[in-house]
């Protein structure tokens, strides 16, 4: 009850009006001058698929707001001064604790972008932010010739140590030989598909009969061609979940890239398809994305539902075995199926399927189970970005990030058997500010490395650094086709990092 109206002080204390004393009042209104602005949406040349920045309320005292000052607190305009009609739309949202993301998706390119954030009419931080020209959209077929470059504009860290682990076991790709052994070795009973980037054009040839994920990969490499040029590199992209190198001896090793890893394989990982897609759909197709999920992480955390909770479908043995474990106690543990599919459904073990839950919906609840579906479970980065608590089953199975994830810093660790799940709820239970601390761990390891930046970054350096490996010149072998850009007929743009330019 006291928890209640305490918060209830704080709503009023947001409303425009303010009917408490002084003290009270200030420590929950920001101040335009002291709150803080950042992030790549304030740079012309941080192309990408959703431009975004980041607000940090600050009061007049210097002192950052911790929860929210309201949702519509900050109004931002993204403009061009040389166009009437800007097609830019743009999105506020509040991440409940006194930060706002802000993103924006352009359908256009222009000479010059005005982002102006407002305060009750007042200029926030150093607004407004004017983005000198060109500033490219998405669709804009503009590379950067310098990589370095690039990376620079991007603020790409130097290196990634999943991507020097992967490589480091091939001390060099012979094409030749993989162009011809791969397809042999893997090309009937998996799902590949062989790239060519040769001149910053992507040629395809694919095996196997279920190839319908390379849309995913097409269109990344699509989107990373537009933005920079990649080195000359030729690669066998698994369309399949399970990663297939399997063998020991290094001297026979195939590099084959793979959406998941594992600790019995030598597959090179890649940022999954999931989150490839989430990135560049963010304000399109997709809703679930690792910014709409800042803005969608539940209740406070004193006010979450206090039992540990799992939703999905029945794709490996152990998620059998923790419904049944929800089902002998519920007081601890509420986990159930959306879906079967691989085992037979015996409904007195399993109980009911139950109704699809909506994502955002997971984090009414403070933990949050992640157990390995057919491989890892691609949900990873979307629930650390909640503010629940993860608590993950050890897996041989990884994403490319896994590796930088510490256990009791950005989640809590369970067995692969899952015998202590049940301990270890309790334990988070028992030690709610430990549980909450590693919840802000994980979700601020998420706001930093699982945004669409740091994707973008670490698909460029893993083929620069594959590039280094390579012994024979990629080709653009017999039966690859053209994986063409689309044509954007609507709002073609001008692209003046080329030679293009001397032809206007
Ligand atoms: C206030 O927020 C900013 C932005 O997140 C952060 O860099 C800074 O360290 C915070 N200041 C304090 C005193 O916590
Ligand atoms: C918390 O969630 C459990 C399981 O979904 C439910 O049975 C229980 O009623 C909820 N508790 C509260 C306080 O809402
Ligand atoms: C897989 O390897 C990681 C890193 O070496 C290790 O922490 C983890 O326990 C291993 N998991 C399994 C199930 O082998």
């Amino acid at each position: 009850m006291l928890l209640r109206s305490l918060s209830g002080l704080l709503l009023l204390c947001c409303t425009p009006v303010c009917l408490l004393p002084e003290a009270v009042c200030t420590s929950a209104v920001p101040s335009a001058s002291k709150s803080l602005v950042w992030g790549l949406g304030l740079e012309a040349n941080a192309v990408l698929p959703a431009r975004f920045f980041f607000i940090q309320s600050v009061d007049k005292a210097g002192k950052n707001l911790t929860t929210s000052p309201g949702a519509n607190t900050f109004e931002v305009k993204v403009t061009s001064p040389s166009e009437a009609f800007s097609r830019i739309w743009v999105q506020v949202l509040d991440r409940q604790d006194g930060s706002f993301l802000v993103r924006y998706r352009m359908y256009a390119s222009y000479t010059e972008l005005n982002v102006e954030i407002l305060l009750k009419n007042k200029h926030v931080a150093k607004s407004p932010y004017i983005l000198k020209g060109p500033v490219y959209h998405e669709s804009c077929n503009c590379p950067e010739p310098s990589g370095a470059l690039w990376m620079n504009h991007m603020h790409c860290p130097s290196s990634f140590s999943q991507i020097q682990h992967d490589l480091s076991i091939f001390p060099k790709v012979d094409l030749e030989r993989n162009a011809h052994e791969i397809p042999q070795r893997f090309g009937q009973r998996q799902s590949l598909c062989h790239y060519t980037i040769k001149n910053n054009q992507v040629y395809i040839k694919t095996y196997g009969e279920h190839v319908g994920f390379r849309i995913f990969m097409d269109a990344f490499l699509l989107s990373l061609t537009r933005k920079v040029r990649l080195p000359d590199v030729e690669f066998f992209v698994n369309l399949g979940d399970w990663p297939l190198e399997k063998r020991r001896t290094t001297d026979k090793l195939h590099p084959i890239f793979s959406w998941c890893g594992s600790n019995d394989t030598r597959d090179i990982v890649m940022p999954t398809y999931d989150l490839t897609e989430s990135v560049l759909e963010t304000m399109g197709r997709v809703s679930l994305d690792m910014m709409s999920v800042q803005a969608n992480t539940g209740p406070p955390w004193a006010e979450k539902n206090m039992t540990a909770f799992w939703r999905g479908r029945d794709s490996r043995r152990e998620r059998l075995e923790l419904v049944k474990l929800a089902r002998a106690n519920p007081e601890l543990l509420d986990a159930a199926f959306t879906n079967f599919f691989f085992f037979e459904h015996v409904e007195s073990l399993y109980g009911p399927l139950v109704k699809h839950v909506s994502f955002f919906d997971f984090f009414k609840y403070k933990y949050q189970i992640n157990v390995d579906g057919t491989v890892a479970a691609y949900r990873m980065p979307y629930l650390l970005a909640g503010d629940s608590v993860v608590l993950k089953q050890d897996s041989t199975y990884y994403e490319h990030f896994y590796s930088q994830l510490q256990p009791w810093v950005h989640y809590i660790p369970i067995k692969a058997d899952l015998s202590d799940v049940l301990e270890k709820i309790q334990w988070a239970k028992e030690h709610d500010e430990e549980a909450r601390k590693i919840a802000q761990a994980g979700q601020q390891f998420a706001r930093t490395h699982l945004m669409a930046d740091s994707i973008f970054c670490y698909y460029y350096k893993l083929f620069q650094e594959y590039e280094k490996l390579q012994v024979t010149e990629p080709k653009i072998r017999d039966g690859m086709e053209l994986v063409e850009q689309p044509k954007d007929d609507l709002f073609p743009c001008y692209c003046h990092r080329t030679k293009v330019k001397d032809e206007l």
